[in-house]
């Protein structure tokens, strides 16, 4: 098992991609903790340069901010323009959370587009964009935050769940690829969470019952970003909160109808 204690393996610098709430801001303070300055993206200005000026006055290491939309098309060439004169160790694509469970057609078009947008072709950009320069130098890490919405398809998932299924396939081929390059590759799978963006989405659902015993049982943005910087080199995949975090999918056995059925009935579960 590896362990992250010096910058030298994923520093001087780290670029986390929705690093200003949740699970996010929670690896850029685990980052800036080990040594390792960091890069936050995210769209709203104050909460960004809140979290900013948080890491920095607890950790003393430099801290940027870069303002974007990951959702736009030209985000990760300005990402990689803002960033150009760093040497980026490590970076954590987190942003990927939807904001509702609601069903296919009662979405409009533009909106599952811009999902698949932040979701699958803004992170494949990240690691062609970023893990080429850490392949060329011997050294890095990349982390791609999935869920388990990417183990088989769902009602009311369908895009959400298919972008995940994405990025555990590309964070998994990454890592077969660059085994033995010196850059660890690490498909992160996470179960409800307690961070912003998943407490609005249970607002919206109205399961926000009395006495937010709903946000009962949520996993821990900090002790999830602290086991997976303690286990950037197990990959290919860590599921969060298993008994076998890198065993197979929970869904084992059941044959796929099963498993589809399964993963609807508890859809507002596993975004
Ligand atoms: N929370 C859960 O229960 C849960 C369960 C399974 C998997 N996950 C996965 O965990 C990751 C983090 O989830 P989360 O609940 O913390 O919510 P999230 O909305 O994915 O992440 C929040 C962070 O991303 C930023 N962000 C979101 N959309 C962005 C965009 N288009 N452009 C730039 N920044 C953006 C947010 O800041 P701004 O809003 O200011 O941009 C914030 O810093 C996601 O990949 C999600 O799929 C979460």
């Amino acid at each position: 098992m590896g362990t992250v204690t010096t910058t030298g393996a994923y520093g001087p610098w780290g670029i986390v991609a929705g690093g200003s709430d949740g699970v996010g801001v929670a690896f850029a303070h685990g980052m800036a903790a080990r040594g390792i300055n960091v890069v936050l993206v995210a769209r709203r200005v104050p909460v960004l340069e809140s979290a900013a000026a948080e890491i920095r006055a607890r950790h003393g290491v430099e801290v940027r901010t870069v303002a974007l939309d990951l959702g736009a098309p030209d985000a990760l060439a300005e990402l990689a323009g803002a960033t150009a004169e760093l040497e980026i160790g490590l970076f954590v694509y987190n942003a990927g959370a939807d904001v509702r469970s609601v069903a296919f057609l009662d979405r409009d078009l533009d909106t599952h587009l811009s999902l698949v947008q932040r979701n699958c072709a803004a992170v494949l950009e990240a690691a062609h964009r970023f893990g080429a320069p850490m392949v060329a130098r011997g050294r890095g890490g990349l982390v791609l935050v999935t869920s388990g919405a990417a183990w088989a398809g769902g009602a009311t998932l369908a895009t959400y769940g298919a972008t995940k299924a994405f990025d555990l396939i590309l964070a998994e081929s990454l890592w077969a690829e660059w085994r033995g390059s010196g850059v660890d590759v690490l498909g992160l799978v996470l179960g409800r969470t307690d961070t912003p963006s998943h407490r609005r989405l249970l607002d919206a659902e109205g399961t926000a019952s009395a006495g937010g015993q709903v946000y009962e049982g949520l996993a821990d943005p900090t002790d999830i970003a602290e086991e997976a910087l303690a286990h950037l080199a197990d990959g290919p995949t860590w599921i969060h909160g298993s008994e076998n975090p890198t065993g197979g999918s929970p869904f084992g056995a059941l044959n796929r109808r099963d498993s589809v059925l399964a993963m609807s009935r508890g859809a507002a579960g596993s975004s």
